[in-house]
């Protein structure tokens, strides 16, 4: 669908209050997105708050079915369910949506886009453009360069997941079970099921009857959908790790031909998005706290399969909120008005 360029744009941010929320419009800031007006939408316990936006002063509004009108785009990040309600509103209002949520993935109608991946898929939107889940763009930001050089075949992962991808209210949870825990308190537990601070559990998604959870399941349909039918063969294990915003994830990816540290370290230092962080000798690799508050996917512990020539081991952090969500969304939004190449 053709989108109508301007010199200035009406951005409304649906879930403005919430950990991705925030973190939009000071990405909307920082990247001088030419913006007209900015609505910030939240739920009634927000109504009314102050936000300061390139030093003006802006008040909560509460979502509601005519929040859209005269908006050109749509940041939405307020969950899945509120993003499926409010869409047809989104799109009698003549605006397109650029969903962080789930609801609309694996809709065929809706392109999933990494914008160093698949940035051509935004000219197929039909008013909706979905960002794909944080795990997912933090593995593939980091394969991608190396897939367009020798094909991958396989990949293993296993996720070391921040709380912040269960919303502002984990990553409290998270500050507030450290407190208790070094007072010798038991933890108070209200957005996980099991204790976040000092521990490490299986992701709280859903299990399936294949025994996957739902975030393992969506990183593995996410991939065939942003890398189009490559018949890729991934097995995910995902894990919340007491880390406040940057997941990390070690992988083990299996490519058509052999591959070997120095050119994937040398592919990955001009891959867009991609910083390699691999110092053997001073024993330095990716860390979440070197990754979180920044847009590059670090990548290191960049080594050959001491079995097979054709794999390779890989070690990723990427800030969960920024290029996991909100950045990511920014993104879609820059090649949507053409801003940015
Ligand atoms: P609020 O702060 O008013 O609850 P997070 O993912 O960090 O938990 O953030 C969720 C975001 O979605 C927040 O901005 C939250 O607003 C918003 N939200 C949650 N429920 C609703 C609702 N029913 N209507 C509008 N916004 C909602």
């Amino acid at each position: 669908m053709k989108f109508k360029k301007k010199s200035a744009y009406n951005i409304a941010i649906m879930g403005a209050t919430g950990a991705v929320g925030v973190e939009m419009r000071q990405i909307l800031e920082e990247r001088k997105f030419p913006i007209a007006d900015i609505t910030f939408l939240a739920s009634e316990r927000s109504a009314g708050k102050k936000i300061k936006f390139k030093g003006k002063s802006y008040t909560v509004k509460v979502l509601n079915d005519q929040s859209f009108e005269g908006v050109d785009i749509v940041l939405a990040s307020a969950g899945g369910a509120l993003s499926k309600k409010f869409a047809p509103a989104v799109k009698k209002a003549g605006a397109v949506m650029i969903d962080n949520t789930s609801a609309f993935r694996m809709d065929p109608k809706v392109p999933l886009v990494i914008p160093e991946i698949n940035p051509e898929a935004i000219r197929e939107h039909n008013g909706i453009i979905a960002n794909p889940n944080c795990s997912t763009i933090v593995a593939l930001v980091a394969l991608n360069p190396l897939h367009k050089v020798a094909k991958l075949k396989r990949f293993n992962v296993a996720t070391y997941q921040a709380a912040s991808g269960a919303g502002a209210q984990a990553m409290e949870e998270l500050r507030v079970q450290a407190g208790e825990i070094l007072e010798g308190k038991q933890p108070t537990k209200k957005i996980f099921k099991h204790q976040i601070a000092f521990n490490v559990f299986s992701h709280n998604s859903s299990v399936g009857e294949d025994g996957y959870n739902e975030e393992e399941t969506k990183m593995i349909k996410e991939t065939h959908k942003i890398l189009g039918k490559t018949g890729i063969k991934i097995q995910v294990t995902c894990v919340r790790v007491p880390v406040f915003r940057a997941h990390s994830e070690a992988i083990y990816a299996k490519f058509d031909k052999s591959i070997t540290p120095d050119q994937a370290r040398r592919i990955l230092a001009k891959a867009p998005g991609v910083k390699v962080v691999d110092n053997r000798s001073g024993n330095y690799f990716p860390m979440p706290v070197d990754s979180a508050h920044k847009d590059d996917i670090l990548v290191g512990r960049i080594r050959q399969d001491l079995f097979s020539k054709k794999t390779l081991g890989l070690f990723v952090s990427g800030d969960q909120i920024r290029k996991g969500a909100a950045l990511n969304a920014v993104q879609i939004a820059e090649k949507l008005i053409g801003a940015r190449r």
